[in-house]
């Protein structure tokens, strides 16, 4: 590839996540930028690209020089319109993912008690049932494993572990389409326009539903935070326990509804493996760890410099926007074996670094591998013979974070 060498950083002009070739397969480019270097400025995005397993650890571990804050942030500047819009009814607050340290370390305690094991376990008969009724709906033919499975289940599962009512669901499914695109894509003005309005109504959900539940708590996640507030109420606001369930309806959602894709994807692609574990579906976890590595529904993930930082050599300037290339660690030959292979039975995968490290590690990582383990197990035990559709264009969504095919065919037998 080719790098231009300005004194002690390099650049590469070529390198653009939102380029097609890229958005079709990410993979090459990033073991090319991985053997060649270990960090470089990327023009196209305006941002500094880490690219080794131990860069990216490192700087998720230094919480201090690595900032999340640009964590939620548009990647690209939005309209004058999409601004105003915004400013006039969306008035979400940094609390996780785009949130340093004191604030995140005190938000993301009072969190971790609402994603108990017994929180997360008592959905697991909640998301069986939910699957099944799915995959029953589901008639012998040509389908779409999205629209038909891995975009519903995830959604009503966040959904349900938040709080928000059934009745509710198709209103805020239709308010969360092209999220991805606001803050990690370049949307036109015209799309700008309609995800900002959405976001607004969605924001005006969250207050009303959190000003529901603080008045009459129940038995959910929301209300967990809910009863932490009444002890305390220096301990979590009412306004953060909004901003945590708007962000939660994001953050639960379309990740795992892409990641689920990608498993079935890969699986059905290396059809040895899919019949191995269709004859022993107790393969099921070590699939769904691999597609982690492999084919994670995260490729990258943004921090901000708080100051000047060597990394590998290369000099990084404070206040530098940094793309952490986490599907380059995850097949960097440092910690993987055949790296390039797919391989279900692989002994390394578990260093994996798909849900980031350190004090943000995600928080939601049991319910994301519980949901994909019982789709996957279901589908084996289901429709074994079930076959991708061969000649199709699988398509993915045009951003530098958040990879997964919009749609998936297969022939359900
Ligand atoms: C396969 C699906 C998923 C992947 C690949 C994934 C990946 C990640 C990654 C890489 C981070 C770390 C970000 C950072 O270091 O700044 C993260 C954080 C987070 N994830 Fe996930 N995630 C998934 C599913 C979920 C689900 C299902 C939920 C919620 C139910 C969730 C909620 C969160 C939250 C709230 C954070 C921020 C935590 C913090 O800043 O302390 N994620 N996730």
């Amino acid at each position: 590839m080719a790098m231009t060498d300005m004194t002690s950083c390099p650049v590469h002009q070529s390198f653009d996540p939102l380029a097609e070739p890229y958005l079709a397969d990410p993979y090459p480019d990033m073991t090319a930028v991985r053997e060649e270097v270990p960090a470089f400025y990327a023009p196209s995005i305006d941002m500094w690209v880490i690219t080794r397993y131990d860069d990216i650890e490192s700087a998720f571990k230094d919480p201090g020089t690595f900032s999340a804050a640009v964590g939620q942030r548009p990647v690209f500047p939005l309209t004058d319109e999409a601004r105003a819009i915004i400013a006039g009814g969306f008035h979400a607050s940094p609390v996780m993912s785009d949130c340093d340290p004191p604030k995140h370390t005190r938000i993301r305690r009072h969190n971790l008690k609402g994603f108990s094991a017994r929180r997360v376990s008592v959905l697991e008969p909640k998301v069986w049932a939910k699957a099944t009724q799915l995959v029953d709906d589901i008639r012998p033919g040509r389908v779409d494993l999205v629209p038909a499975l891995t975009y519903p289940l995830p959604a009503y599962m966040i959904f349900t572990f938040i709080g928000f009512p059934d009745e509710d669901m198709d209103m805020l499914k239709s308010w969360c389409g092209n999220r991805i695109a606001f803050s990690w894509g370049r949307p036109s003005p015209e799309e700008q326009r309609e995800i900002a309005t959405n976001m607004v109504h969605y924001w005006r959900y969250c207050e009303e539903f959190v000003a529901k539940r603080a008045a009459d708590p129940v038995d959910d996640f929301t209300s967990d935070l809910i009863r932490i507030h009444r002890e305390d109420p220096e301990a979590i606001s009412l306004e953060e326990i909004t901003n945590v369930a708007y962000g939660l309806s994001f953050a639960g959602h379309e990740t795992t509804t892409n990641f689920t894709g990608n498993a079935i994807r890969q699986l059905l692609s290396h059809r040895e493996q899919w019949d191995a574990l269709c004859a022993d579906r107790s393969l099921v976890t070590a699939a769904v760890e691999e597609t982690l590595r492999y084919d994670s529904s995260i490729i990258a993930w943004r921090r901000i410099t708080t100051r000047p930082v060597t990394v590998g050599g290369v000099e990084i300037p404070a206040d530098a926007k940094i793309l952490l290339l986490l599907g380059a660690a995850n097949r960097d030959p440092k910690y993987f074996s055949a790296p390039e292979d797919y391989d279900i039975m692989r002994g390394d995968v578990r260093a994996h670094l798909a849900f980031g490290k350190g004090i943000h590690y995600c928080i939601g990582a049991a319910l994301a591998r519980m949901e994909a383990r019982i789709a996957l197990d279901l589908l084996a035990q289901r429709a074994p013979g079930m076959r991708l559709v061969e000649d199709q264009e699988l398509t993915f969504p045009a951003n530098v974070s958040f990879r997964g095919p919009k749609h998936l065919l297969v022939d359900w037998p």
